[in-house]
């Protein structure tokens, strides 16, 4: 049976992959995703630049495809993302007042979560900070704020959903971990906005090591969950992935993993080999190990 099962038998919710119209279109991944994986990511088709590229005007074709073929094909969905600083258009980065910026997210989150209401298992929310607040044009003009007015929004919006704050780098017990949960502390001191931290885990090669830290200090949050959402591994060692797994396996709140992709060919880095299929859909050896661990 599929990773998704054996995982799911080990307490945890599923094991998912990120996943779009393009790569559905193609007939060996779609298999893969069918026997194995459990849930789906949008890996582009959410984003601000595809779903709101002129303000107030949407466009859903490639969400609504990859939302239809989950629901379909009984996956579960994790939204990705509402509010980011990359991926997102220029007149939204041009903004320069609280007020505008701050309805300008509020009905960006409407049109969006609204459209998927129900659908979703939770949101991703990326904020990217060093120990602090990343440059953007969020942090800029709204400061801090920009998490609590964006978790609000998306709760009063789709109030079932899971809602997750996410972010890279954040693969061991480092300033930027540490940040992350002093920022989700201040954010949940009044209401129990976040529900979840997930940990994008772009791995480098022997980069586990730290991925138990990691995820025990983000367990250390006022949160429900954690997830790991967007897992790779350059050159994809077996070794590597087992760690990730038995981390993940050690520490209850962790709930889900996502891989960033079936094949390597279709990876947003796919010169470093990082997933767990091959060009041909076959399953490379960190998948077997993984089977075995589970
Ligand atoms: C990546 C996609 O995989 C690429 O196709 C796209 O060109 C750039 O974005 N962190 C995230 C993901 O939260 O959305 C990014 O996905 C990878 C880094």
């Amino acid at each position: 049976t599929g990773l998704t099962t054996r995982f799911y038998a080990k307490g945890k919710k599923f094991w998912g992959t990120c996943a779009d119209p393009g790569t559905l279109g193609k007939s060996g991944n779609v298999a893969v995703i069918q026997s194995t994986f459990g849930q789906v990511t949008p890996e582009n088709s959410m984003k601000w630049d595809a779903t709101e590229p002129n303000r107030g005007s949407f466009n859903f074709g490639n969400a609504d495809q990859l939302v239809n073929w989950a629901v379909s094909n009984g996956k579960l969905i994790r939204g990705h993302t509402l509010v980011w600083h990359s991926q997102l258009p220029g007149w939204v980065s041009s903004i320069n007042d609280k007020t505008t910026l701050t309805s300008v997210i509020n009905n960006h989150i409407t049109n969006v979560a609204g459209r998927f209401k129900g659908k979703l298992y939770g949101w991703s929310e990326c904020l990217t900070e060093q120990g602090g607040l990343r440059d953007s044009v969020f942090s800029r003009v709204l400061g801090e704020s920009f998490v609590t007015v964006a978790f609000t929004q998306a709760r009063s919006v789709d109030p079932n959903a899971v809602l997750y704050i996410n972010d890279y780098n954040l693969d061991s017990n480092n300033a930027k971990t540490q940040g992350m949960v002093a920022l989700i502390k201040r954010v949940n001191a009044n209401s129990q906005l976040i529900d979840g931290v997930g940990t994008q885990m772009h791995l480098e090669a022997n980069g586990a090591g730290g991925a138990l830290a990691a995820l025990q200090l983000l367990a250390s949050a006022p949160v429900k969950e954690v997830a790991i959402t967007e897992l790779d591994i350059k050159s994809a060692s077996a070794n590597d992935y087992t760690t990730v797994l038995k981390a993940c396996l050690q520490v209850e709140k962790c709930q889900a993993i996502t891989s960033w992709g079936v094949a390597d060919p279709d990876s947003w880095r796919s010169g470093n080999t990082p997933l767990l299929f091959d060009g041909q859909y076959k399953p490379k050896a960190a998948y077997n190990a993984l089977i075995q661990a589970l």
